[in-house]
């Protein structure tokens, strides 16, 4: 008798923004920026890294957080930053909204480099990204509609402008019911929703996520991870995360890269990478995945087939079509799909 144990991957044809609309899209246009096809229209959303390196300096000496890290996210991605604790994720991101200036290199948003930016350029620069955060970084004292309106406060929005904009950004995020609850009162999963809005509500063109579903339960994570991809879907905005739970990644993102030291050490569509894992920090850091198999088969198995003994198999599939299985089945074994 032969096992299957079956792996469905990402569809590797399913990200991307057909083109950006803002949150307030459904009440109002948004005027492009550029014309449709133009070059600083696909350009918009993306992020590339030129060698970019970080070093810290810390009463210990330095620390090498990244080390020449070359890498591209196109526009409309949802690109996953993987590996393990201290390989650099964090200072990665940082350097894309400038919370953390690299060491040497450079970093393009919008294919412009953001090293030269002076204040008021980096203020127009975070603007344009928004970011998200384990412990959602709420202000306790203000209500979910205060909080969500401090970017806008801050920018020195008129506050006619921004009444509309903080109810658009709270019906994206399914919250208008809680406008004037205090963050205390929410479940983790709401104060997720609150930490979203607020980072759209600027109406931003990349938004960067630190470990946004880490405190959350599961359940909470699938449904705030439907809500980032109807984010990228709807308004077409770049999404670029870390997460430590791979499950996040297969689940959402279409790219991903490997750090490890601070150095990329494999990067790609999240098909092939997890489909097909070439670098040990990446089998590694996917083992949990692998982990599927019901705890009596597992302990079960033998590194060899035993005369009489059933094989399991583990199926990835990476395209569009469903498999074909049914050239196991007529192989004379029977099968029985796990
Ligand atoms: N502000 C800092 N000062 C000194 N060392 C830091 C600082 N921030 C991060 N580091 C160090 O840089 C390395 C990478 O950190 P980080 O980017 O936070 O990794 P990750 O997010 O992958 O866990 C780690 O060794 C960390 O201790
Ligand atoms: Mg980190």
């Amino acid at each position: 008798m032969v096992g299957l144990i079956f792996d469905s991957l990402r569809d590797p044809g399913t990200p991307a923004a057909a083109g950006r609309t803002s949150p307030g899209a459904a009440t109002a246009a948004r005027t492009p920026a550029a014309a449709p096809g133009s070059e600083a229209d696909r350009e918009t959303g993306t992020v590339r890294f030129e060698s970019v390196s970080k070093t810290y300096r810390s009463a210990a000496g330095p620390v090498q957080a990244l080390d020449r890290v070359d890498l591209a996210i196109p526009a409309g991605a949802i690109f996953g930053i993987i590996g393990r604790s201290g390989a650099g994720k964090s200072s990665l991101l940082r350097t894309v909204n400038r919370l953390e200036a690299p060491s040497s290199g450079r970093v393009l948003v919008d294919g412009a480099p953001i090293d030269a930016l002076d204040t008021d350029g980096l203020v127009a620069l975070r603007r344009r990204i928004g970011m998200i955060f384990q412990h959602f970084n709420l202000l306790a004292a203000k209500t979910v509609r205060q909080n969500v309106a401090l970017p806008l406060t801050v920018a020195g929005v008129p506050r006619h402008a921004i009444g509309p904009r903080v109810a658009e950004a709270l019906r994206l995020v399914g919250l208008e019911d809680k406008a004037d609850t205090y963050p205390s009162r929410l479940s983790g999963g709401q104060k997720q929703r609150v930490g979203i809005a607020r980072a759209l509500v600027s109406d931003p063109e990349i938004l960067l996520c630190d470990e946004a579903t880490s405190a959350l339960d599961p359940e909470t994570t699938l449904a705030i991870l439907d809500l980032l991809r109807d984010i990228n879907r709807r308004l077409g905005i770049t999404i670029i995360l870390i997460t430590h739970e791979m499950s996040v990644i297969r689940e959402i993102c279409s790219d991903v890269v490997v750090l490890e030291g601070g150095r990329v050490v494999e990067t790609g569509p999240v098909w092939r990478v997890f489909g097909a894992p070439e670098h040990p920090t990446t089998r590694a850091l996917l083992e949990p995945l692998t982990r599927g198999l019901p705890p009596d088969l597992a302990a079960r198995l033998q590194p060899r087939p035993a005369p009489g003994g059933w094989a399991i198999l583990r199926i990835t599939c990476s395209g569009r079509a469903a498999p074909d299985l049914s050239g196991l089945a007529g192989a004379g074994a029977p099968v029985r799909l796990l």
